[in-house]
């Protein structure tokens, strides 16, 4: 288990296998159960497998991204919800916090980006445990994918990951991370 974190690496490439739309589900069945402030779950996703759907989305990648995530098995489009409070009395039972967010758009977004964005990394690792290889990608067009893809809604997108079952010769080797003692302080 612990290798999921120690040996983890981007893929470039995929091998040519498809990642059934069970998988899908396994993966997030997996990211769904991890924390979130208020339980607010802000993440939404659109899995890109369609050559239909990979058309509209290529576009908005930039150049040195378009091939790799034209020819990835599924790419998703991780969004966050900006009405994701509307259903905190559903989802945070206890006491209705959704006051918090009505009319404040600055927290509203801080919250939307923070918990998507951790909901996000729940979403690589999950997708290693199953086996499979990811690309995540912030170089695209944020405006226009959400045009493209989430016009007349609240949904922004956060990060965009391409995933299937990683060709071992397209990573990169390991560049330097930095050391308990250069980034951590014990008080
Ligand atoms: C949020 C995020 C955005 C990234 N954006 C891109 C990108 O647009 N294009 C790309 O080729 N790699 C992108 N990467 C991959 C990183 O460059 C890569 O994860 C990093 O260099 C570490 O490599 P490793 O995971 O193989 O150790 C991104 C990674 C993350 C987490």
């Amino acid at each position: 288990m612990k290798k999921i974190f120690t040996e983890s690496k981007t893929f470039y490439g995929f091998q040519d296998k498809e990642v059934e739309d069970e998988t899908l589900v396994d993966l997030y069945e997996m990211v769904k159960n991890n924390a979130t402030s208020f339980n607010c779950q802000p993440l939404r996703i659109i899995f890109i497998k369609s050559i239909n759907a990979k058309k509209r989305l290529n576009p908005y990648m930039l150049e040195n991204n378009k091939k790799k995530t034209f020819d990835a098995p599924v790419t998703a489009i991780l969004a966050m919800d900006l009405s994701f409070y509307e259903d905190l009395p559903k989802n945070f039972s206890s006491m209705d916090v959704s006051f918090l967010f009505k009319g404040n758009p600055e927290f509203t977004h801080l919250t939307a980006f923070r918990n998507s964005s951790l909901q996000g990394g729940y979403f690589i690792k999950a997708a290693h445990c199953l086996g499979l290889g990811t690309g995540p990608m912030s170089g695209f067009d944020n405006e226009g994918v959400d045009r493209e893809f989430f016009a007349n809604t609240d949904w922004k997108t956060n990060f965009i990951c391409n995933i299937g079952y990683g060709d071992e010769t397209q990573t990169k080797p390991r560049e330097r991370r930095y050391s308990f003692d250069e980034i951590a302080k014990i008080l």
